[in-house]
């Protein structure tokens, strides 16, 4: 018998080449069909960064606690309760929401039913997004919640973030995005209390995909970290940022004139080209010409970092320092409003003091300094809390997620909106700047905002929180003795 041909090797080879080259074409054909799945995924309502939409509109939400008697400005007011339910009436496709907290529902039988009523009320309407076809995502950093237990039966889909495994910090980022258009960002949380009791402000902004978009490349770093206990140090285009503070978005506010970019704390969680919360605080800091008014609930320029067992503090002075360039170097007016609770840091009144102490025989200087104090009642801690976690100045205003705490910068996941009106404070009661600063004065001179003032018998000393606490107390009970 003869040996095979010599035909038949190159038959083999010839078949082999072409079963490689079919695995090839198959190989190629399963990753189109897998990134084009995840493509249209994605973009399956067809906005992109070219055909985004920047004519926008967009309002300032509050929840002010009903015993809060604070001044009227004569300004239409929208509750925050009502641009989350005008959100939700808008969404026909997605709503996606990130919250440190959720607790819709009271689980304490001693909260009084009408407290509750808010944030029950828009539990439901979460729970019902599914009969009107609409899908939930949610990106939590709780394992236990009862209530993303239930979102998550009816409908809802949770991404779990491992904040103690990736930078032992928290995640405080708390915003919506409402069919990748409409967005929400504020100090609210997915609390009842935070459409109660509690003193909140934040914005919604309408029909502006393009900084939809942005936010939605935030949700998205958060979506892909679920269960990870690493951050990748490469990631998808589909994160990187469109806009930051080198090349910030261009649109209309109400048809105002504005430039605007989001931001985002701790570095870790800054994806390619996404600007930095304190550089974002930078920024606006150093480009007011006259003023700047800052309310937050905690102001402290401490990091803390637990290492074995032993926390180490050091002094943070990225925030510090540019306060203190601004007040001295440039004259800018400066307004401090914090908040007096019992989760006050003893420290915070040695750096306010230090704060203001600069302005000593300077003219033109001026740094002044308030606390937000409600008498607490059943000792709830929240009760009448200004939560608020802003800063307005001449031309433009951030709204973050962040108490200016240097600890939650440094650790904690959470997001800013810087928005920068081009032509400032003209136009009068038009633009967001107007809203924001007419509420941070109307704060400001309530009977709330209180200074501290040394007494001259107390050598200018407080030895303890305690006595510096005794003290604002004193001053409560004289002003509620004599209103006025
Ligand atoms: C989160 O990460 C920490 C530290 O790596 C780990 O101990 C913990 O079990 C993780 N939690 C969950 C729910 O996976
Ligand atoms: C958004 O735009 C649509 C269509 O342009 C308009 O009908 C709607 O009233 C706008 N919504 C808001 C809140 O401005
Ligand atoms: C203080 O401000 C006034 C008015 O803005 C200005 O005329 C004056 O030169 C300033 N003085 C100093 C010491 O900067």
């Amino acid at each position: 018998m003869a040996g095979p041909t010599p035909q038949e090797p190159m038959k083999n080879q010839q078949k082999c080449i072409a079963v490689f080259a079919l695995l090839c074409c198959l190989a190629v054909l399963v990753a189109l069909i897998f990134s084009s799945v995840n493509i249209w995924g994605d973009d399956e309502d067809g906005i992109t960064e070219e055909n985004c939409n920047t004519d926008c509109r967009i309002e300032l939400v509050e929840n002010i606690p009903n015993d809060l008697s604070l001044p009227a400005d004569g300004r239409p007011h929208l509750p925050l309760s009502v641009g989350f339910h005008t959100l939700l009436d808008q969404a026909k496709r997605s709503v996606e929401v990130v919250s440190p907290v959720w607790a819709l529902n009271p689980w304490d039988l001693e909260t009084t039913p009408s407290a509750a009523k808010q944030g029950q009320l828009l539990f439901q309407r979460l729970l019902s997004l599914k009969s009107r076809g609409v899908k939930l995502k949610i990106v939590s950093s709780l394992t236990n919640s009862a209530e993303l237990k239930t979102l998550a039966a009816h409908n809802a889909e949770v991404h779990f973030v491992n904040m103690t495994a990736l930078t032992r910090g928290g995640l405080h980022s708390s915003f919506w995005i409402v069919d990748r258009k409409h967005i929400y960002i504020g100090s609210a949380d997915m609390d009842w209390r935070s459409l109660s009791k509690r003193k909140e402000l934040g914005v919604v902004v309408h029909n502006c995909s393009c900084l939809a978009l942005d936010l939605h490349r935030v949700f998205s770093f958060y979506w892909q970290l679920h269960e990870r206990d690493y951050i990748p140090s490469i990631w998808s285009k589909r994160v990187t940022a469109l806009y930051g503070r080198h090349d910030a978005l261009e649109l209309q506010l109400n048809a105002a004139e504005a430039t605007a970019y989001l931001s985002t704390s701790p570095e870790l969680f800054c994806a390619k080209d996404r600007t930095r919360d304190v550089d974002a605080i930078y920024q606006v800091v150093q480009s007011a010409k006259t003023f700047i008014f800052i309310s937050v609930t905690d102001y402290l320029p401490l990091v803390t970092r637990s290492f074995r067992g032993t926390s180490v503090t050091r002094y943070w002075s990225a925030i510090d320092e540019v306060i203190r360039e601004a007040v001295v170097l440039r004259s800018i007016r400066v307004r401090l409003l914090i908040s007096f609770w019992k989760k006050t840091h003893p420290l915070t009144f040695n750096f306010v003091s230090s704060l203001k102490s600069l302005c000593m025989q300077l003219l033109n200087c001026s740094l002044e300094v308030r606390f937000f104090s409600h008498k607490e009642q059943n000792d709830d801690i929240q009760h009448g809390l200004n939560h608020n976690k802003y800063m307005v100045t001449d031309n433009a205003v951030y709204i973050g997620n962040h108490d200016w705490v240097g600890s939650d910068f440094v650790y904690s996941a959470g997001v800013g909106l810087v928005v920068k009106m081009k032509n400032g404070l003209h136009e009068r009661g038009v633009t967001i700047l107007e809203h924001v600063k007419a509420a941070f004065e109307r704060d400001w001179r309530s009977r709330y905002a209180k200074s501290l003032q040394a007494n001259k018998d107390q050598q200018g000393k407080y030895r303890s929180l305690q006595q510096a606490k005794i003290h604002m107390e004193a001053k409560e009970e004289k002003e509620w003795n004599n209103p006025l």
